[in-house]
């Protein structure tokens, strides 16, 4: 990546890289013989899709503006679930919706009969819960004690209320294929009395396949075992950020050196809490290219965003050279869960979005302005 044709602050998606990805998913669903669908909700850049386009035959839409997306921009239609339907959007989230999940008993009492008015079919299903937590952090584990994601077991019963063709369980998160496996184990379980009445599995995200050393063999066979034992249930995945995942990066720039003590912060044209929120909220430790963990020996620095939240910080780093003023500053793995996230908390400039390809070089695909700013708020 050439960062002299880059604007400073942008997010830039590498189409090989993305291709990749695509590639290897296509290549999973296809073996397993089940349906690998992108969540939106990890990544919305709907710049790209007609690059995505042609590995992407639906896509996973937790709203009606995701699921509107989905058929203006992929041109497919949503496999939709939202922890709640309003009457406003749900009509919105059935024309564009192939199937429709439930999170409880009382959403489908109160919907299930306007799935079958609304002139093409649509496959309903119930969220469940199958109790396993596997997530790590608990800001991200459904199955946390109290989690008001999906109905147990207990909850569900005996059977299935009229209608219902699907389950739907999303208890993952960046996790290897072994907690696919335990997954799986635990919803025949909890949910196998409900096998023979169902037409569909939607095995939720999580699945972090395209990730380094993950194992997508055991994957593709442990997908393979469950569909020769349940024939007549069709298998969907809707991994988010497995789609993106080291695909780009957030190009920033040093814009000052601050010093308190003998705390050294080099403060960014970009924002952790507005631009890469999950490092925060996680939290985690975003990679930065030419920088480590703090070094003994050498400087350790603060890297703060542009933002007057006190905690818009991360650190502690050493650098390969040491910043200043105007240094380039390049954050590794940035395109999942960050530009869906943004806000324009303290009116900070929002990063641009373009692409990077090794033959033809960047596209701007776009520059936000102060008309983004205020059109949020009135
Ligand atoms: C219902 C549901 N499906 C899919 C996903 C995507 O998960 P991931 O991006 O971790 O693959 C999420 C993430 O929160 C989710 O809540």
């Amino acid at each position: 990546m050439d960062f002299s044709q880059i604007p400073s602050p942008c997010y830039v998606i590498d189409e090989h890289l993305l291709l990749a990805n695509l590639e290897l998913i296509r290549k999973t669903g296809r073996r397993a013989d089940v349906d690998i669908i992108p969540a939106f909700k990890g990544f919305a850049g709907w710049g790209v899709f007609p690059l995505m386009r042609q590995y992407v035959k639906a896509v996973s839409a937790s709203s009606a503006h995701e699921a509107r997306l989905a058929s203006e921009e992929m041109k497919t239609p949503a496999h939709t679930y939202s922890p709640a339907y309003t009457d406003a959007d749900f009509d919105r989230i059935l024309s564009c919706s192939s199937h429709v999940t439930f999170n409880s008993l009382t959403q489908y009492r109160r919907f299930y009969e306007r799935t079958l008015r609304c002139g093409h079919s649509v496959s309903v299903g119930l969220r469940v819960n199958p109790e396993l937590s596997q997530a790590g952090a608990a800001l991200y584990d459904p199955c946390a004690p109290g989690s008001r994601l999906g109905l147990t077991c207990e909850q569900v019963g005996a059977s299935l209320p009229a209608g219902v063709e699907g389950l739907h369980v999303h208890a993952l998160c960046e996790s290897p294929a072994e907690a696919t496996c335990r997954l799986m184990d635990a919803v025949e379980t909890k949910f196998g009395h409900l096998f023979a009445a169902v037409k569909w599995i939607n095995f939720g995200g999580g699945h972090l396949m395209t990730r380094k050393g993950y194992d997508t063999e055991l994957l593709v066979k442990a997908l393979q075992t469950f569909r020769k034992k349940y024939p007549h249930i069709r298998l969907i995945l809707e991994p988010g950020a497995a789609f993106v995942w080291e695909t780009g990066v957030l190009r920033a720039t040093v814009e000052d050196i601050v010093r308190n003590g003998d705390v050294r912060t080099a403060i960014l044209d970009v924002s952790f809490t507005a631009h890469m929120p999950d490092c925060l909220e996680m939290p985690y430790k975003p990679r930065i290219r030419g920088a480590t963990d703090a070094l003994p020996g050498k400087p350790a620095w603060r890297l703060g965003g542009n933002s007057c939240l006190a905690g818009d910080f991360t650190g502690e780093w050493s650098f390969e050279e040491e910043p200043c003023a105007g240094k380039t500053v390049v954050f590794e793995d940035m395109i999942h869960y960050t530009m869906v996230k943004t806000t324009t908390f303290n009116g900070v400039p929002h990063p641009s979005i373009g692409t990077w390809n090794n033959s033809t070089g960047f596209t701007l695909l776009k520059r936000f302005g102060y008309d983004d700013y205020k059109n949020r708020l009135s």
